[in-house]
């Protein structure tokens, strides 16, 4: 990393590098039981892991720089939260879990493809059934500011991020771009996308996972049909109604 300009605010225990927690954490922190393991992947000086862990979570938060670690554990101790915070390459870490939410917000374009899509398969599967991801990436579709392009090894393309949890239920999905300054770079525009998705309770039952497998889905009772339930796979056959696998 060396560089990254997220590092200037992370020496500074005042500043405030990414502003408070994320809109989506603060809906979901009254939605899930008390006292639920988070996950905060790539947690940066720690504004959703710290206020997950003032909410009464359980909350374990790695990051590769040893300053981004520093900070958010002098955070958590001055307001006496127990927060476990660990130096490591995402990639490399050893998940144990399984989790009741992981977040991975503005990291995974971070590190290259090859490397993402085998880290969200494990993020995947060390979530609990029914619980939640929460992942948030940059996408190509507009190109990174001069002082960010050496950083941004992985751009997702538009859409991409929905499509890896189309076997999940998902609870948000959201495309957009957001106006940024970073100190010493000209403004500049990101494109995003964000994911809220919830892991099927039964795997089996999920709709979308009935869709990609062809199942007739009028009901969740139909979902675990025979194959002999499968709608038949013909050229120009209409795709059910937008909105009956979503
Ligand atoms: C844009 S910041 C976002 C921080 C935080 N998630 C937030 O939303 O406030 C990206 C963070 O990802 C971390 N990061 C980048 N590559 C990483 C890796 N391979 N493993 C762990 N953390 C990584 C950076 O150190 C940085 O703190």
């Amino acid at each position: 990393m060396g560089d990254a300009p997220w590092e200037v605010g992370y020496a500074d225990l005042h500043a405030k590098t990414f502003g408070g927690p994320s809109a989506e954490i603060i809906a979901l922190a009254d939605q899930m039981p008390h006292g639920g393991t988070v996950l905060d992947m790539g947690c940066g000086e720690g504004r959703n892991a710290l206020f997950l862990a003032r909410k009464g979570f359980t909350v374990t938060a790695v990051d590769i720089l040893e300053s981004a670690i520093n900070k958010l554990s002098t955070l958590a101790d001055w307001e006496g939260l127990g927060i476990q915070a660990e130096v490591a390459d995402m990639c490399q870490y050893s998940l144990s879990g399984p989790y009741d939410v992981i977040i991975s917000h503005g990291c995974l374009h971070l590190v290259e493809r090859v490397r993402w899509q085998e880290l969200v398969d494990k993020l995947k599967a060390h979530t609990v059934p029914g619980g939640i991801n929460i992942v948030v990436v940059f996408t190509d579709t507009l190109p990174p500011p001069a002082d960010l392009a050496d950083h941004c090894l992985g751009l997702f393309k538009e859409g991409e991020l929905f499509s890896l949890y189309l076997d999940w239920n998902i609870e948000l999905q959201k495309s957009y771009t957001f106006e940024d300054k970073h100190p010493g770079s000209p403004r500049h525009t990101h494109s995003v996308n964000k994911v809220v998705a919830r892991k099927p309770p039964n795997p089996a039952l999920s709709l979308t996972w009935c869709c990609r497998a062809g199942f007739a889905v009028e009901s969740v009772s139909c979902c675990p049909s025979p194959p002999s339930a499968r709608r038949p796979k013909r050229a120009g056959t209409r795709p059910p109604p937008r909105g009956s696998c979503r």
